[in-house]
This record gives C-alpha cells, sequence and structure tokens, in this order.
C-alpha cells in the first residue's frame, strides 16, 4: 500500500487539537500533533463549560490547523483522507469539529472517516517511544483498561476494532472522581494531575515508622465483587465526610496530602485488582492503559508490578505521556488502522460523508462488521 497522509481533528471537550500523520502499512509516523489546551479557561468554573468549549474551538481550529500543516510540511491538497472524533462528547464541541471535517472534506473532495474517541484512545498505544510507529509488542486478543473523565471500561479484543464492553463505572468514572475530590480539596482544576501530584508528595510526619498523625482510610468500592464493573461515587462521598469531620484540617498541607494519597491508591487498588481478575479469565496477551487517567504515575507503575506478579507472560502496553490526555493524534491513528481494513468500496463511500456524518455525544463504539 502506497503512504497515506491523515489529517485528524479532535475537539470532543476541552482541547482544540489537529494532527498530520504518514500512514503505511508498517510503519506510522505523526508529522505534527498540535493540541490548544482551554484548561484556563473552564478553571474559573471548575469544570468543563460546553457551550464556552465550543466558542474556543471555533476560535481556533483555523489557526491550530494551519500550525500542524506548518510543523509537518504538508499542504492542504497533500491530504489523502480527513479523519475526526465524531462522539462521545460535548455536543456543541464535538459539532466544531465535524463541521470543520465535513467542510474540508466537501472542499478537498477527500473522504471523511469518522472516529470514536475512546478508539482513539486505545490506538494510542500503537506509537512506539522510540521510532513512533507501530508497536510491534501488540498482539491479540488484548484487553483495555480504559480511564478518563468519562468513562472506566473494562474492553477486551479478540482483533482490530473488535470491542466487547466486560464491565463498566456505574456511576462516576474514575478521571470525574479525581476531578471531584480536587473540588473537595480546593486544590485546583483539572484534578487528576493536582491529586496526583499531592500524593506524590505525602510524607508521613513519622516517617522512621512512614506513619501519619493522621488516621484516613478510605473503601475500595465493588472490590470483591464477581463481576468486572466499578463504582467511583461512594469513594468520592467517602472522601467528602472525611473532610467534613474536621474542616479546619484542611488547612493542614499533610493532611491534604495524605487524604490525595490515600484516595489514589484506593482507586488504584480497584483498577488493578478488576484488571487482573478479568486478565486471569480472558486470558489476553497484551494488557494496555488508554485514556486522561493513564498519566497517573502510581496506576502505571503498579499495573505494571502486578502484571509481572500474577501474569507475567503479558505484555503490558502504555501510552505515551504526551499522548494520554485528548489528542488528535490518536484518532488519526485509529483512522489509519480503519482506513487498511477497509473495502475499495467502503473507502468510495467515505467521499460523500460530507453529507451524512453526525456528531453523537453518545455514541457507542462499533466494531468493523
Ligand atoms: O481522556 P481525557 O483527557 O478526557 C476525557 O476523555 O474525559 O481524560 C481527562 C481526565 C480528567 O478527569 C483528568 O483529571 C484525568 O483524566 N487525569 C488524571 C491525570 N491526568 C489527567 N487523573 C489522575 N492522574 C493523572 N495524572
Ligand atoms: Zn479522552
Amino acid at each position: 500500500m502506497s503512504s497515506k497522509i491523515i489529517l485528524a481533528i479532535e475537539t470532543s471537550c476541552d482541547e482544540t487539537s489537529v494532527a498530520i500523520l504518514r500512514c503505511e502499512k508498517e510503519n506510522l509516523a505523526i508529522l505534527s500533533n498540535q493540541v490548544s489546551s482551554q484548561v484556563e479557561l473552564h478553571a474559573q468554573w471548575g469544570g468543563v463549560v460546553p457551550n464556552l468549549a465550543a466558542r474556543e474551538h471555533t476560535k481556533n481550529i483555523s489557526p491550530v490547523l494551519f500550525e500542524a500543516l506548518s510543523e509537518a510540511q504538508i499542504s492542504l491538497s497533500q491530504i489523502d483522507l480527513i479523519s475526526v472524533t465524531s462522539g462521545p462528547g460535548l455536543i456543541p464541541a464535538l459539532m466544531v469539529g465535524v463541521n470543520f471535517a465535513k467542510t474540508l472534506s466537501y472542499l478537498l473532495e477527500k473522504p471523511l472517516l469518522g472516529i470514536h474517541h475512546i478508539e482513539g484512545h486505545i490506538y494510542a498505544n500503537y506509537i512506539n517511544p522510540d521510532n513512533k510507529s507501530l508497536s510491534e509488542k501488540f498482539h491479540f486478543p488484548a484487553l483495555a483498561l480504559v480511564v478518563s473523565g468519562g468513562h472506566t471500561q473494562l474492553i477486551f479484543m479478540r482483533d482490530h476494532f473488535q470491542y466487547e464492553i466486560i464491565g463498566q463505572t456505574l456511576d462516576d468514572a474514575v478521571g470525574e472522581a479525581f476531578d471531584k475530590v480536587a473540588r473537595i480539596l480546593n486544590i485546583g482544576y483539572p484534578g487528576g494531575p493536582a491529586v496526583s501530584a499531592l500524593a506524590e508528595k505525602y510524607k508521613p510526619s513519622d516517617e522512621r515508622r512512614a506513619t501519619s498523625k493522621f488516621h484516613v482510610q478510605f473503601p475500595r468500592p465493588m472490590i470483591n465483587s464477581k463481576n468486572f464493573d466499578f463504582s467511583f461515587s461512594g469513594l468520592k462521598t467517602a472522601v467528602l465526610y472525611e473532610t467534613k469531620k474536621n474542616p479546619d484540617l484542611l488547612k493542614d498541607a499533610e493532611y491534604i496530602s495524605k487524604i490525595c494519597y490515600e484516595f489514589q491508591q484506593a482507586a488504584v487498588d480497584v483498577l488493578i485488582s478488576k484488571t487482573i481478575k478479568a486478565a486471569e479469565k480472558y486470558q489476553p496477551k497484551t494488557i494496555m492503559l488508554a485514556g486522561g487517567v493513564s498519566a497517573n504515575k502510581k496506576l502505571r507503575e503498579q499495573l505494571g508490578q502486578a502484571i509481572q506478579k500474577n501474569l507475567p507472560s503479558i505484555i503490558y502496553n502504555l501510552p505515551l505521556l504526551e499522548l494520554t490526555g485528548d489528542n488528535a493524534a490518536m484518532i488519526g491513528v485509529a483512522a489509519c488502522f480503519r482506513w487498511q481494513k477497509m473495502t475499495t468500496q467502503e473507502k468510495k463511500t467515505l467521499l460523500k460523508n460530507w453529507k451524512n456524518l453526525q456528531a453523537e455525544a453518545n455514541l457507542k463504539l462499533k466494531p468493523i462488521d
């Protein structure tokens, strides 16, 4: 197959991102991956405001496209395929990227492919740290632990695009729980990085004995349940109750970091325990992490250690840190794989997809056939 130049667009939440990739059978190169973050804007509101996000995407998407083209040294006329996140996400935000992609597809007369946001997070695992080409270490069947602000799922994949959701959160996503705990503790936004940074700083007052003057302990919800589902809302509430017991303690830095440390460990323990149990049952060859929370250092390290201890023959795959959050390169990687699996007829229909593609807030993961 000759190489294709893919333009990828992601606007599902609060990052406006455009990437350019070169896609070949055994090789995949990210030529540019521009991400314009709106974090500071939404921080004043303590969460993402959908209409504000859409307004910023509209303002930023053209400049971000031009930066990507300029870094990649590619002109619009060289693009062979346009891919865009079509869902799930915030509908006003998604619509900006989808409509921009539809217009480009029509004007350039190039095929248009809608990609599921979580599929993008999963396929971020295909970028190799050394040469940024397709990872040879990746073998099916595979088990993906998807952890983001909107999702917490265990997904079993027999092959490319064959998704079976074997467990998921019954209430809050784990990233949402990190964000809410950060809000309770008033330590900043987005919550995940803030909580994990303070957890890393945690030093018990009695370092010799590694004990703290504070006795804080949180539950590990559903850790012993027979299924692979999760629940994080009770854990977040446990943090809220703990802090209400003595609000004056919230001025104590050791107390705050102890809470962050204990909360993070409780969340990580549940995620790891369920992933190992699922792997014992489904016997994957690869386990991978996906989504914004996969930036979490404790989760990355401790999941690796648990796999090494319990299932050492399984390959453990992690996305590069720079590709854990929302970005367009991951959408382009998924598009590259989808394109390679398509028939000539299917590719042809994508030329008219600018008429049909819709942003869908609750888009479901669909297998290829
Ligand atoms: O995938 P993502 O960028 O957006 C969604 O698709 O939701 O994930 C964002 C989530 C947020 O909840 C954020 O707090 C969390 O990922 N996150 C982290 C870390 N970095 C980002 N959670 C825990 N530890 C981190 N280091
Ligand atoms: Zn995401």
